[in-house]
């Protein structure tokens, strides 16, 4: 616990002792109701030029027709916003190469820190528990791929809150379907029945072309109900004896944080000293048809195999192609079910509807998990979607959840489908994360300083990855480079040791992927500068 509080205290240092307030822009909340058209924002209005912490700010809101610098973290970016939402020609600003040489640059004049970040930071340092280390950066605002923090300071989102916000923050359609449930009808239980919950059940099964679908919260509850069917199904359908269901995960998975789930982890920080461990659960290499094969003809009572068509938290790790088809083909010759854990792969998130697509029909799950971008950000809404034979293992009183299933998430969750449809995100996310990958590759072999940090770059779509070399402690250059990045414009956060992730909206536009791009070249140089 000392070692986890000092390097959080480490961590916020490496901005609390340094500022970076300058000069930024600021959504005023009502233009926070803009409307959405070709796949960008606008705004309704420009900021005014106002007043705080005694220095003037003279920036303004992303605007169709603004032609005022737009700040992106420490750096001002763009001169104009046109039709498609923020242009940015140039970064015109931001003195990330005027570092001083500690571990992260000084930006602007200390005394123009804005107290309120501090003091977001040390209330939840003070009340909180242990059990995050975020990136000082203390967000108040968001729309489409944009956030802004308490200081005002505009950033390109490229975590997307671990994929859940795919339709883009506060996204003018769900927050009219949340405003306008919230006002009819929140909550019945599932002790009755609501006039929500029917047409999103049939709204999933139609679109996913699953017969049943039953509606949880979070991730790890869809996680958890798969789990629950595929061991009930081994027993009354398969015919696995009794507490002898065994179930299979792909070795480097991540699917939420219960004891079930850290049961099947691999990771000793999700474990250690939470024992005893659930039994009945196996790992198994990922990516590897052999091991698959080699444990169903060892063992007729696996009931079900669970796996991520990307690895997500393990650091965007992309199997060969063809595993799903031939992980589908070997669960159906052995009588296993595939579970396939969508929640951050799915709906959007990789150009598909689902992740397994990319692999063709052989690669269907038996068992889908949603989850996170089902809602758009909005509020936990995941749903598990099966057969008829799966499904019709449960009875009355067998599974559940108070919220699970309630008018508020179901209207939501309709509308947040609806996104992903109409405005073609799938699309959108293929073109994008190609953008982003050629950029970023262009970039890796460019020579210019701290370019050649980058070791590896991958993803589908726009689940995407960059790997930094690595400097002998864990993490610690790819932490750096997340500083820097902050500092340029763009928030992402390191996962597994030197990889980092990027996964923005996939309402991001090209011009917002190009200054991005332009943002992490600046970070890359500020981090091998600062060096040490
Ligand atoms: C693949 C995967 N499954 C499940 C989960 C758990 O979702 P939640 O945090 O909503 O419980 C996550 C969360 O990151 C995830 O990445």
């Amino acid at each position: 616990m000392l070692s986890l509080r000092s390097s959080m205290l480490r961590r916020f240092s490496l901005f609390g002792s340094n500022s970076w307030s300058i000069p930024h822009s600021h959504p005023p909340a009502s233009t926070l109701m803009g409307v959405r058209a070709h796949g960008s924002w606008h705004h309704g209005r420009h900021a005014r030029p106002r007043s705080s912490g005694g220095f003037a700010v003279t920036g303004s809101v992303p605007s169709m027709t603004s032609s005022a610098p737009i700040t992106l973290g420490a750096a001002t970016v763009g001169r104009g916003l046109n039709a498609k939402g923020l242009h940015s020609t140039a970064i015109c600003g931001g003195p990330l190469a005027d570092n001083d040489g500690s571990d992260v640059i000084a930006v602007g004049d200390s005394k123009r820190r804005n107290d309120r970040a501090a003091e977001a930071i040390a209330v939840e340092a003070r009340y909180g528990a242990f059990n995050y280390a975020p990136l000082p950066v203390v967000l108040s605002h968001g729309i489409g791929a944009m956030v802004w923090d308490v200081q005002g300071t505009a950033y390109l989102d490229f975590l997307a809150a671990y994929s859940a916000v795919n339709q883009g923050h506060c996204h003018p359609r769900l927050v009219a379907a949340m405003a306008s449930q919230a006002a009819t009808l929140t909550l019945t239980s599932r002790a009755f029945y609501n006039n929500r919950l029917g047409p999103l059940l049939e709204r999933l099964c139609t679109t996913f072309g699953y017969d049943r679908a039953l509606p949880m919260n979070t991730g790890v509850e869809g996680g958890e109900t798969a789990v629950k069917l595929a061991r009930r199904w081994g027993y009354q359908v398969k015919g696995i004896p009794d507490n002898a269901a065994r179930v299979l995960f792909a070795r480097g998975n991540f699917w939420g944080r219960t004891i079930a789930a850290v049961s099947t982890s691999g990771d000793e920080g999700s474990f250690r000293g939470f024992g005893p461990l659930v039994p009945g659960f196996s790992q198994i290499p990922y990516n590897d048809v052999g091991a698959l094969q080699a444990a169903l003809e060892a063992d007729p009572n696996v009931a079900a195999f669970m796996v991520e068509p990307i690895q997500g938290e393990a650091g965007v790790i992309i199997p060969d192609e063809g595993y799903m088809a031939a992980v589908g083909r070997l669960c159906r010759k052995h009588r296993v079910l595939l579970i396939a854990d969508e929640v951050q792969t799915g709906l959007g998130r990789t150009g598909y509807m689902l992740a397994t697509e990319h692999d063709g029909p052989d690669a269907r799950a038996d068992i889908v998990v949603l989850g996170k971008a089902l809602s758009g950000g909005m509020l936990p809404v995941s749903a598990v979607l099966a057969s008829d034979e799966v499904m019709g293992v449960l009875s009355p009183g067998d599974h559940g959840s108070t919220y699970g299933g309630n008018p508020l998430g179901a209207a939501v969750a309709g509308v947040a489908l609806d996104i992903l449809e109409k405005e073609e995100l799938c699309a959108s996310s293929v073109a994008r994360g190609q953008q982003l990958r050629d950029g970023l590759t262009k970039l890796s072999q460019s020579g210019t300083r701290g370019s050649n940090l980058i070791t590896a770059v991958r993803g589908r779509g726009l689940m995407n990855a960059f790997q930094v070399k690595d400097d002998g402690r864990e993490g610690g250059t790819a932490w750096r480079v997340c500083v820097n990045m902050a500092h340029a414009g763009v928030l992402a956060k390191p996962t597994h040791g030197n990889i980092i992730r990027l996964s923005p909206p996939l309402v991001v536009t090209e011009e917002q992927v190009d200054t991005a791009l332009e943002s992490i070249k600046r970070a890359l140089r500020a981090t091998v500068q600062t060096k040490k």
